[in-house]
């Protein structure tokens, strides 16, 4: 499903009154959503919605697909960059808003947005050449789509990742059932259950990011980046490396899940959402406590789908993971108590293996393709 801009709804309200004002006082001034742009020999794609924190819509998807493509076969482009503007986000997720309103009229909306918003996300992972995601920001959900399956991946100390989508009902979708299991034990699905927040360097250390950069470097090393004259991924991950090399900001600090790696590996080791959740309530711990409480918060389909979505995912390939993704999408578009906070069903038990295993049949000749 898709991807929850979270605790900023209210915020997005009182922007979007904002918008309307502002939109009265310079009404001819269109600013575009999304920037494509050649630099040098760089594709630059910038996400440019800063007062939503650059949530991204299918209109900036559909120009983002095929300009993807174009640079992919343009002799004269060696690499493509992806960034945000505004300073506070990469891209803080899908702009779910329309799309869930859409879902429950049962417009075409909530078929495209995720079909086109996946097809996207395989380009990604599947991009020929050197494909770099300057995640200096809020980084969650459709964001991490946008970036977590290219080649490169640079986080900074404002990075703060997420995949919080257990917290509205959803699954941690674009992709999570792939890149999450790969992740090191159990790590992916701890990150997934709870929707747990990494920052900075730690988004690197989880394997989230393949490089740690300070901030204030980031428009250097864009500039390098695209006076580079080689688009070998060797030589865009030299540059890379002596950038993070310079970077020293908290390289002291150990990992933040470092101490409980090993809990986590053998708590989250049981073949069902309940078995986890009786793990941390008999461990006792204060970390288990807190986890057990944060679980029991979250709807509990969700935590079934995505236990699922990630055991599965992790022998398949990211396009079957999407094709699965596409269905369980569809699934929670026709469920009615999204953004509840009171779920239906309330408690694990009576979530039926039978409901969760619906979620993920086949949609026949509207499964999706690429
Ligand atoms: C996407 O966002 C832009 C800028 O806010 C808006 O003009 C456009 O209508 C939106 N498109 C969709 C499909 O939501
Ligand atoms: C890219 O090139 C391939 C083969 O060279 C071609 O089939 C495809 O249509 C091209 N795509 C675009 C968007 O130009
Ligand atoms: C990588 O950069 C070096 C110079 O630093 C250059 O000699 C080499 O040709 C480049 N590699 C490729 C594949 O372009
Ligand atoms: C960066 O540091 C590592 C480890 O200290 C070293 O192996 C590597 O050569 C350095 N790379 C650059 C480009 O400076």
């Amino acid at each position: 499903c898709p991807h929850p801009v979270l605790n900023v709804s209210s915020r997005l309200r009182s922007l979007s009154r904002l918008q309307r004002i502002q939109g009265h006082m310079m009404s001819s001034h269109v600013e575009p959503e999304v920037l494509l742009e050649k630099v040098g020999r760089a594709g630059v794609i910038t996400m440019n919605r800063p007062k939503v924190l650059n949530a991204l819509n299918l209109s900036m998807i559909r120009q983002i697909s095929p300009q993807l493509k174009k640079w992919e076969n343009d002799t004269e482009t060696d690499i493509i960059i992806i960034k945000g503007v505004g300073g506070k986000a990469f891209c803080a997720g899908g702009d779910i808003r329309a799309v869930t309103e859409a879902g429950k009229l049962g417009d075409s909306l909530a078929q495209d947005f995720f079909r086109e918003e996946y097809i996207l996300n395989n380009a990604i992972g599947t991009c020929r050449k050197p494909y770099i995601a300057l995640i200096d920001g809020i980084t969650m959900g459709g964001g991490v789509g946008l970036s977590v399956h290219g080649r490169f991946r640079v986080a900074t100390e404002k990075t703060l990742f997420a995949m919080p989508e257990t917290a509205i009902g959803l699954f941690p979708d674009v992709g999570g059932g792939h890149f999450l299991p790969r992740l090191r034990g159990k790590l992916g699905l701890f990150l997934a259950l709870t929707g747990f927040r990494l920052k900075g360097r730690d988004v690197q250390r989880a394997g989230v990011a393949t490089h740690f950069v300070e901030s204030k470097k980031i428009p250097d090393l864009e500039r390098e980046l695209v006076e580079l004259k080689s688009s070998s991924a060797e030589n865009v991950s030299r540059v890379l490396d002596s950038y993070q090399n310079q970077s020293t900001l908290d390289s002291e600090k150990p990992f933040v899940l470092h101490q409980h790696m090993s809990d986590i590996d053998r708590l989250f080791s049981s073949s069902s959402v309940e078995g986890i959740l009786q793990n941390l309530k008999a461990d006792g711990s204060e970390f288990s406590k807190k986890q057990a409480e944060i679980l029991s918060k979250m709807s509990p389909t969700s935590l079934k789908i995505t236990y699922k979505q990630l055991q599965a995912g992790a022998s398949l390939s990211l396009q079957d993971v999407l094709v699965m993704e596409y269905r369980l999408s569809q699934a929670c578009m026709v469920q009615t108590n999204r953004l509840n906070p009171k779920w239906n069903p309330s408690t694990l038990e009576e979530v039926s293996d039978q409901s969760v295993d619906q979620c993920f049949s086949s949609l026949g000749e509207k499964d999706l393709t690429f």
